[in-house]
C-alpha cells in the first residue's frame, strides 16, 4: 500500500498511513515522504511499534542523524539512552522519573516553550523524529505552530523589517525565560550563542519561513529588551490558534517535523508519571549565516 496523507492540522501537518516504519523503507517510500513532508511540515504515524534501532535505521534513512551528547544537562554517566537519541523524556537512568527539583526536570522546562530544535547550534536541525514509549494519564501534548503560514500573514512593512535581521540563540536565554539561571562555567561555554536569521528560504519549497525560537535572546544591532519584546510580538503573532496543530500522543505514535519551518512546545503533565519519549534529530543544510 503507498503512503496517503490527510490533513489534520488548520494549514500544515497531516496523518500519514499506508507505511510500515518497522521495514527498511524502498526508495519510493523516502521520497515519499520527503514529499509529505515538503507539503505538510509535520508528520503523525500511528500505530508504529518500534524499538531504538528501528527509530535509528528509519530516521538514517532519511538523513544525517545529529548526536544529542552535549545538549543537556544529563553527564555521561547519566544517559539513559545513546547519544543519537535526545531523551525528552522526564527519566533517569533507572526509569524513574525526575523528583520536582531536579536540576535536569527543570532545565527540561525549556521545551515547554515554543522553539525550534538545535536553533543553538550553527547547523541547525532538519527533521525531528519523536517517539511516544509512554504517555502520562492526561496532558503532555505537543503543539506545533506553522511558521509558514506566520509568515505569509505578516504584512508588507514588517516583512522589510525583519528581512536581513540576524538572532543570538543559546540555550541559557530560553533557559532564562523559565527562571533558570544555574549554568556552570562549563556549561555556559558549552551553551555559547549562535547566529541564526530571522527569514529562512526553505530549500525544497522555495518558501519564506519565520525562524523563531525561544533560544533566540538577542537581535544583533539592537538593544537588548527592545529586541526581546519585538520578538514577544512576533510569537504572539505566530502562535495564533490559526497556525497550531496539537498533537494528542498515543503511544507509538511517531511524529516528524520539519525544524525549519514550523516551532513546538511541550505541554505540562502530573511531575509524577512516567512521560517516555525518544527524539532523533537529522542535521540542516548548514549554518543560516555565513561565517564572516
Ligand atoms: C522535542 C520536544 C516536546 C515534547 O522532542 O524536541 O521539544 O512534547 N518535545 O516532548
Ligand atoms: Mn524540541
Amino acid at each position: 500500500m503507498a503512503l496517503t496523507i490527510k490533513q489534520i492540522g488548520p494549514c500544515f501537518a497531516g496523518e500519514a498511513e499506508g507505511i510500515d516504519l518497522t521495514a527498511p523503507l524502498s526508495e519510493g517510500d523516502v521520497a515519499a515522504i520527503h514529499a509529505g513532508m515538503n507539503e505538510h511540515a509535520v508528520l503523525v504515524f500511528r500505530d508504529q511499534i518500534l524499538d531504538n534501532d528501528q527509530h535509528l535505521a528509519l530516521s538514517r534513512s532519511l538523513g544525517e542523524i545529529e548526536p544529542a551528547f552535549d545538549t543537556s544537562l544529563r553527564t555521561p554517566e547519566e544517559i539513559r539512552l545513546s547519544t543519537n537519541f535526545a531523551d525528552v523524556s522526564n527519566l533517569d537512568k533507572e526509569n524513574q522519573p525526575f523528583s520536582r527539583e531536579d536540576r535536569r526536570r527543570l532545565f527540561s522546562m525549556g521545551n515547554r516553550l515554543w522553539h525550534s530544535d538545535s536553533s543553538f547550534k550553527t547547523v541547525p536541525a532538519k527533521y525531528s523524529l519523536l517517539y511516544a514509549h509512554k504517555i502520562p494519564s492526561k496532558g503532555g501534548n505537543t503543539e506545533f505552530a506553522d511558521m509558514r503560514a506566520a509568515y505569509d500573514a505578516l504584512d508588507d512593512e514588517m516583512k522589510e523589517q525583519i528581512e536581513g535581521l540576524v538572532c543570538e540563540h543559546s540555550q541559557v536565554y530560553s533557559r532564562a525565560k523559565v527562571g533558570f539561571h544555574e549554568f556552570s562555567d562549563a556549561e555556559r561555554e558549552r551553551f555559547k550563542p549562535v547566529r541564526q536569521v530571522l527569514v529562512r528560504t526553505h530549500p525544497e519549497t522555495g518558501r519564506k519561513s519565520l525562524y523563531l525560537s525561544s533560544h533566540a535572546g538577542s537581535i544583533l544591532g539592537w538593544p537588548i529588551p527592545e529586541a526581546n519584546v519585538f520578538l514577544l510580538d512576533l510569537f504572539e503573532h505566530a502562535t495564533q490558534r490559526q497556525f497550531v496543530f496539537v498533537q494528542k500522543w498515543r503511544v507509538h505514535d511517531l511524529v516528524i517535523w520539519d525544524n525549519r519551518r514550523t516551532m513546538h512546545r511541550a505541554r505540562p503533565f502530573p511531575a509524577e508519571e512516567r512521560r517516555d519519549m525518544r527524539r532523533t534529530t537529522l542535521v540542516g543544510e548548514g549554518p543560516t549565516v555565513q561565517a564572516i
